[in-house]
């Protein structure tokens, strides 16, 4: 289980989060917020790629921090940025990251194929990155966290710039892996998450607005046909939050 207990990041004057609590169980959770809401900072802080200013991410009971390279083998994450080695292979950068995350050698060959094959990659695998077009760089980036089986995978903005096709092939496969782990999936795409979502985290100016299951939320927002409508219920009004 994770648990996310009181994390507030600031910078400079303003809060990109303030006193988040949330403890998440097995399941797909869908992230929602409009941009500069937080998600990809709580996602960060949640893989310890980012120092909360307060507050602690504890698995299972146990600080992240005291875990180690041993949370680093059980967590999955695709970050929003695309930081990728463009003279790497698609397979070369596959290994190294599976390195990275503890996966021994004699496995890394059957890793790689396994991965590749959930997003559509395998016969792109021998190509160099920088040739890859946008959407065959996000599914490598999905390709990665989903290495070494892990138990927790952090997606942030997974589908973005995906085909429909892709995107809705993607949807599945997460729905797909989510029995046995916790998925948390930030998107604007909110039929992405609809309906795959357990349940779903409204972040608001680094805050949780809402957390509840598409039904509720529905009903709770005067009976909105579906997440979009509480979404616009919940943001239509305001600008964003840079
Ligand atoms: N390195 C940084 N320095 C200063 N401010 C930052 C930094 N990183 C994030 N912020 C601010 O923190 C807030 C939250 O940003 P964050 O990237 O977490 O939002 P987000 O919900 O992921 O947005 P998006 O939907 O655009 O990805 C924003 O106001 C952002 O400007
Ligand atoms: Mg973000």
């Amino acid at each position: 289980m994770l648990e996310i207990k009181h994390v507030t990041k600031r910078y400079g004057e303003k809060y990109a989060l303030q006193a988040v609590s949330l403890s998440l169980s097995e399941g797909v959770y869908g992230l929602l917020g409009p941009n500069g809401a937080g998600k990809s900072t709580l996602m960060n802080i949640i893989t310890d790629n980012l120092k909360a200013d307060s507050g602690e991410v504890c698995w299972d009971g146990i600080a992240v921090k005291k875990l180690g390279a041993q949370y680093r083998s059980l967590l999955g994450y695709a970050p929003q940025q695309q930081g990728l080695y463009e003279s790497f292979t698609g397979r070369r950068f596959l290994c190294y990251m599976g390195t990275l995350k503890g996966i021994r050698k004699k496995q890394m060959h059957d890793e790689i194929e396994h991965a590749a094959g959930y997003v559509n990659l395998l016969e792109k695998l021998d190509r160099p990155v920088g040739t890859y077009s946008g959407g065959m760089k996000q599914r490598l980036l999905i390709a990665q966290a989903m290495m070494g089986d892990p138990r927790l995978l952090i997606l942030d903005e997974p589908t973005a710039g995906l085909d429909p096709k892709e995107r809705v092939r993607i949807r599945e496969k997460i729905k797909e892996l989510s029995a046995g782990r916790i998925v948390l999936m930030a998107t604007h795409v909110v039929s992405d998450i609809q309906s795959i979502a357990k349940e779903i985290i409204v972040l608001k100016a680094g805050e949780v607005a809402a957390r509840d299951t598409v039904d509720a939320l529905c009903s709770g927002f005067g009976g909105a046909k579906d997440l979009e409508e509480v979404y616009m219920k919940l943001f239509g009004e305001e600008a964003d939050h840079e």
